[in-house]
């Protein structure tokens, strides 16, 4: 069997969910593209805390390492923040490695230009696991929606908000509550401000933006309000007029402008993303050939995570056969 070196960068939440099912789906990934994946290094900033997981990997805290080894092929990263990210990232792109990351906030800002170092470089990089967790919204739009001009987007981005909202509501829970309990299920940020107070919608927002109209809205100019001021007390007034509160994020073009909200807003029983409950996201795009089409599905947690990133790997695996490239990144089974 043919195989593959990867490295994968962070071991949080998505980095143990991909560790995970990069093992449970070994067989699956052999017989649909035809190799087999070798976590060859794992990169943490406390190695010393990991040594039960990493198996056969190589666990360092130093990413030189991963630079280092011309054979690993596709870069995983799974990382908080910024940098080092961006950076390594970068130096990955330049030394002819693909990319795949689950990074919105590092996207958000640098997408743009990694994919066109990326292009110059005649690598991929992969991002479905940024934007609305195991929704393959990033596909679906690059390859399913080409022609159609989508003009509005309006969706439910964050999974920990819909699932505080939703626990606040059937279960009488204050924020502060059913936010713990998100923290728990491996839903919310290690810092979860970046949940409750919209960031963390507002960057998926602006990569569907980045993606769509090929640029991002003044950031400034973007209404951004997260659900942390949101109380029991306010769902319940909106319930008992059938309504429910849901943290929404939105796009429109008017008169060529890109117009973007991010806040809490309360919905009518008729609206379609009054029913997104729990960790679900969902988007409901306006195609002008289409109409409206609404996608759903989990939004955050390892496994939705997980599952977006090894499918970019199957679609940057699939991309690499027959390419010049293989016979560099795909060891055959006589070496
Ligand atoms: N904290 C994020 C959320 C994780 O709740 O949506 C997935 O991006």
């Amino acid at each position: 069997m043919n195989k593959i070196q990867v490295a994968l960068l962070g071991l949080g939440t998505v980095g143990k969910g991909v560790y995970h099912h990069l093992h449970t789906h070994q067989r699956i990934i052999e017989r649909e593209l035809g190799v087999s994946i070798e976590i060859a290094v794992i990169v943490v900033k406390h190695p010393e805390k990991h040594h039960d997981f990493a198996g056969e990997a190589i666990l360092t805290s130093n990413f030189q390492v991963v630079l280092d080894n011309p054979k690993i092929a596709i870069v995983f990263e799974a990382i908080i923040g910024k940098e080092p990210a961006f950076t390594y990232l970068t130096k990955s792109i330049q030394a002819g490695k693909h990319v795949i990351t689950a990074n919105k906030e590092m996207f958000a800002y640098h997408g743009n230009e990694l994919v066109k170092l990326a292009n110059a470089n005649h690598v991929r990089v992969g991002y479905e696991a940024t934007t609305a967790g195991g929704i393959p919204i990033i596909q679906t739009l690059k390859q399913l929606f080409q022609v159609n001009q989508i003009r509005k987007i309006t969706g439910i981005l964050n999974g920990t908000s819909n699932y505080i909202l939703t626990e606040m509501r059937e279960n009488r829970l204050s924020l502060d509550e059913a936010l713990q309990q998100a923290q728990y299920l491996g839903y919310a940020e290690e810092d979860p401000t970046n949940d409750i107070e919209g960031y963390d919608a507002f960057y998926k927002l602006m990569i569907l933006c980045q993606l769509l109209y090929d640029r991002q809205p003044e950031w400034t100019s973007v209404k951004r309000r997260g659900i942390s001021a949101i109380t029991l007390e306010d769902i319940l007034a909106q319930y008992s007029q059938g309504k429910r509160i849901k943290h929404l994020a939105s796009v429109e073009i008017i008169d060529n402008q890109i117009e973007a909200s991010v806040e809490p807003v309360a919905l009518a029983s008729n609206h379609p993303l009054f029913a997104i409950e729990g960790v679900d996201n969902a988007i409901v795009l306006e195609g002008d050939i289409v109409g409206k089409v609404t996608l759903s599905g989990p939004g955050a947690g390892s496994f939705p995570t997980a599952s977006a990133m090894i499918e970019d790997l199957a679609i940057i695996i699939r991309s690499l056969k027959g390419s010049n490239e293989a016979s560099r990144l795909i060891e055959s089974a006589s070496n």
